[in-house]
């Protein structure tokens, strides 16, 4: 029997020492530890204590994402760290089973986190399920001349417009966030930098906008991270890739995180963009019946899906299932005929689109029948999940 303690919403008492936990485990500096548990909230911050010491803690991020155009809510997961004196003793794991528990009681669908190593998270029931890409351009060869709208800095009366139009086109791209204030400082003010905001607007009305940091170069030139850039229109996409070029005489390369074939590098007219795999992160799904509910399908398609879940893990939502998918949703009642059958694990790479029922069927992940496999295959299916935030 474990003799952990989980401790929610710790105490001054409990989160210094894990303070120190997460700066030893991230070689980071004190401060920006401290900083990260204040952007997040120390009711979101997890800990593990043994025999009255605090050894283990991550921090729980309270999102959404979206699938099929539709919102599942979401708690990503960050900063998991143990004290190195206490590794090797089943902490992480029993941390990730805590925590994948309190999801489920609190109803929420998935889990979503960037693995430092993919052995504890999978023995924890998450399972690679997306990818996140970085992109590369020099900035001398955009090649993109777009004039029109008025470009503008982003004040703060902008705000809660900007943030709907990121909705607006997160709706549409698997895997995206629903994000809150946490990535939103990520995007905004990263690492208490602050990233400066440019607006794109047609007759009064904003398209696209996006975030630039000067990263400094030995020759006095600099690079330029952009921590988002998001456009509704193609017009706007041009803008941003023009004004983008218009700092070429000093910007060396832009940077970017996206997709492996991110909807802005369609706009550029050569092979001037490095499209790299930076990671691929993991999912879990928390609790079956409300991910199963809340993400959206494609319309107009009618499928009935039997299928068995084991989970080990949460025993408490092992079992049968039906998903009865009409006009864009889902509807999910207990039992049916577990004709296809799947651990958690494999769930998650389903569930998200990032592989085909029939090529986890040959990994191992999941067995059933032809039938059930096309099917799957068909409920599931998406463009590529992505996550461009990092968190
Ligand atoms: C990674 C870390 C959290 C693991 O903590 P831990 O308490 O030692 O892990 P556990 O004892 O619960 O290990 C559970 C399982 O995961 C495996 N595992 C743990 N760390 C691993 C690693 N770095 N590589 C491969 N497997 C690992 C263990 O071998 C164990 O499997 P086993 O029972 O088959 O041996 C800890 O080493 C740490 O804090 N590292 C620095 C920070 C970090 O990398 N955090 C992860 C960020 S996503």
């Amino acid at each position: 029997m474990s003799t952990f303690e989980y401790i929610a919403s710790p105490s001054d008492g409990e989160l210094a020492p894990l303070a120190e936990i997460e700066s030893v485990a991230f070689g980071s500096p004190a401060a920006e530890v401290a900083q990260w548990f204040a952007v997040a909230g120390r009711e979101h911050v997890r800990a593990v204590a043994l025999r009255g010491q605090v050894v283990a803690g991550l921090i729980v991020i309270p999102m959404g994402q979206f699938f099929g155009g539709r919102r599942v809510a979401m708690t990503g997961i960050a900063g998991v760290a143990v004290a190195p004196e206490a590794r090797g003793q089943g902490a992480a794991l029993w941390l990730m089973s805590q925590v994948a528990r309190e999801l489920h009681t609190a109803g929420v669908g998935i889990s979503t986190l960037y693995p430092a190593t993919n052995t504890l998270y999978r023995k924890a029931g998450w399972e690679l399920a997306g990818s996140h890409y970085s992109i590369e351009i020099d900035a001398r060869s955009v090649g993109v001349r777009e004039g029109g709208g008025v470009l503008t800095t982003i004040a703060d009366a902008d705000r809660a417009a900007m943030h709907a139009l990121y909705a607006d086109v997160a709706r549409t791209r698997s895997g995206y966030l629903d994000r809150g204030p946490y990535v939103w400082s990520r995007v905004e003010t990263p690492r208490g930098r602050i990233a400066r905001g440019t607006l794109v607007s047609y007759d009064g009305a904003s398209e696209g906008y996006l975030y630039l940091l000067q990263n400094p170069l030995p020759g006095g030139t600099y690079d330029l991270a952009i921590t988002d850039l998001c456009a509704k229109t193609p017009r706007a996409a041009r803008r941003l890739l023009s004004f983008l070029a218009d700092h070429r005489s000093m910007a060396e390369t832009l940077r970017l995180k996206g997709g492996p074939i991110d909807p802005l590098l369609w706009h550029l007219p050569e092979k001037s963009a490095k499209v790299r795999l930076f990671e691929h992160w993991m999912l879990r799904l928390c609790n079956v019946e409300a991910a199963l509910a809340q993400r959206g399908y494609t319309p107009g398609m009618s499928a009935r899906l039997e299928l068995e879940l084991e989970d080990d893990m949460l025993p408490e939502q092992a079992g049968r299932y039906t998903l009865e998918v009409t006009a864009g949703r889902g509807q999910v009642t207990r039992g049916g005929s577990g004709a296809l059958r799947v651990g958690a694990r494999g769930l998650a790479a389903l569930f998200t689109g990032f592989q085909s029922a029939r090529s986890l069927a040959r990994a191992g992940m999941l067995t059933g029948d032809d039938a059930s496999l096309d099917l799957a295959s068909g409920v599931f299916a998406s463009e590529a999940p992505v996550l461009p935030d990092f968190f």
